[in-house]
């Protein structure tokens, strides 16, 4: 008998993963063993003691193994007839399988794609410290149930911060903080549909980012495309919207900002229709020329919906953003949010709420401001050196730029081609348009991406490239770099 079972624990390589606890890895095997139908129903196993010298482990460790894999259903334990396989549910249960979406590869050669700031910037050292100091003063209250709508220290820093850099007029009580923008926005779309009992219109700028009208649609609103002109949207092609979301600081992807007199012109089409305007103020902080220019949101509280985020002052992978909300949307916060947590792990909220009181925040902020205005002129300088007939345009501002071709000088489509074979990876402005062939020739060149000492080596790949489009550069011009 004895033999009988050594032999059954090695015809069926019951090998024990020793890492993690032997009695765990006796229970995995087992497990393994009757879901893979090795071990069919009603298959006797060997008495605690001889499985344990089979094992090498010790026999309370196997009769504890067994005890839980009974508790869960693999085995049953009869009077008189021992431990047997229990019967198993007729369809072994499926393979879980690889997700369908892929991860993003990491991207080989010059990312020069927009929408991130310089990940190797991260303050981690403040970050650490930060951590270390929240850890040592937070009372145990503060790591239970959380507000949803986010840690209060974090939405009384926040309310000052925003006051001072960004002219936001608020209170903690209005703050929700998100994860990210893309959240803040869904949950807008929530309140909407609330307010409303109905899907609503959500207006957008054309060209936008566009995951964001497909993200409103995929939640049953409309998305209306408005477009932009050299002052930002165009407000008089906007109707009778629930909201019209906009990037007045620097319009993404154009870089232009929301001139003073429309301004005042999307401020009037939400107060005589009732409509809210979302200020996605996604690089607010970042302007190189001047003074940042203060969030529209100062200019009408009652209307404008304000959201601002950590992804580019830090990182997107922070995942934290905040809205501050208008008191009409507060209501309805309330009763459309009952059931939710709070939407961002605690800690990470008082760590930001501390960068923001001692002032890191600030300093870091100002540090990559320096970065990316050097990087913007390096750009510029280069363009306008070696690329005579390519515009830089836009403000100086954020962490993109958009470079603009003569109408007839090339396809967007081989160009970028052009670009890829030499290694460089930038985006198509036509992408952002709501119909694509209505979109000058441009590229977006996201200068905040590289580490700081990849940036000169990922221009200079970039001018080369372009200069090496012969369309893009007359013969003369290409001696020069
Ligand atoms: C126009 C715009 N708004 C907001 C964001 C920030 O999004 P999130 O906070 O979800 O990272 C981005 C990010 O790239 C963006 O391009």
């Amino acid at each position: 008998m004895e033999n009988q079972w050594a032999r059954w624990g090695l015809d069926l390589h019951l090998h024990l993963r020793r890492h993690g606890g032997l009695r765990a890895g006796i229970e995995h095997a087992l497990r393994d063993a009757v879901r893979s139908g090795r071990l069919p129903a009603g298959t006797r196993l060997p008495s605690s003691r001889a499985l344990a010298g089979d094992l090498g482990v010790a026999r309370g460790t196997v009769t504890q193994a067994l005890e839980q894999l009974v508790a869960e259903g693999y085995l049953e334990s009869r009077p008189r007839s021992g431990i047997r396989v229990a019967p198993q549910p007729a369809a072994p249960p499926a393979k879980i399988k690889p997700s369908p979406q892929p991860t993003l590869p990491p991207l080989r050669g010059i990312d020069l794609r927009s929408g991130f700031p310089d990940l190797a910037a991260f303050p981690r050292r403040a970050w650490l410290a930060a951590t270390r100091q929240v850890m040592q003063t937070a009372p145990n209250a503060a790591l239970g149930y959380r507000d949803r709508a986010g840690a209060a220290e974090l939405r009384h820093a926040l309310v000052e911060y925003l006051g001072r850099t960004r002219g936001v007029v608020t209170t903690p009580a209005h703050i929700v903080i998100c994860a990210g923008y893309a959240h803040a926005l869904r949950l807008v779309c929530r309140l909407l549909r609330h307010r409303a009992a109905a899907p609503g219109t959500i207006a957008f700028e054309d060209p936008t980012e566009p995951d964001y009208p497909a993200l409103v649609a995929q939640l049953g609103h409309r998305a209306h495309h408005i477009p932009v002109d050299g002052e930002g949207m165009l407000v008089e092609a906007l109707t009778n919207e629930a909201v019209a979301v906009v990037t007045p600081a620097h319009q993404y992807p154009l870089g232009i900002t929301l001139s003073p007199a429309r301004r005042l012109e999307l401020v009037s089409w939400a107060r005589r229709t009732g409509g809210f305007i979302v200020e996605d103020d996604y690089d607010g902080e970042f302007r190189y020329d001047r003074q940042p220019i203060g969030a529209l949101q100062g200019m009408a509280p009652e209307r404008v919906v304000y959201a601002g985020t950590t992804s580019k002052t830090m990182a997107p992978g922070l995942r934290l953003a905040w809205l501050a909300l208008p008191d009409d949307l507060l209501t309805i916060l309330h009763e459309s949010t009952r059931w939710d947590e709070s939407y961002v792990n605690v800690i990470d909220q008082l760590i930001l709420a501390h960068l923001i009181e001692n002032g890191e925040l600030d300093r870091h902020v100002r540090r990559c401001r320096t970065r990316y205005r050097r990087r913007r002129d390096l750009l510029g300088q280069a363009v306008a050196r070696h690329l005579p007939h390519v515009r830089l345009s836009g403000v100086a501002a954020g962490l993109h730029a958009v470079l603009r071709f003569p109408p007839v000088a090339d396809q967007e489509g081989a160009l970028l081609a052009h670009l890829v074979a030499r290694d460089v990876h930038v985006e198509g402005l036509s992408a952002f348009y709501h119909r694509p062939e209505e979109s000058p020739l441009g590229i977006l060149i996201g200068y905040g991406t590289p580490a700081d000492h990849a940036f000169g080596p990922a221009l200079n790949a970039l001018i080369e490239a372009l200069c090496d489009r012969r369309q893009l550069v007359p013969p003369p011009q290409r001696d020069r770099l």
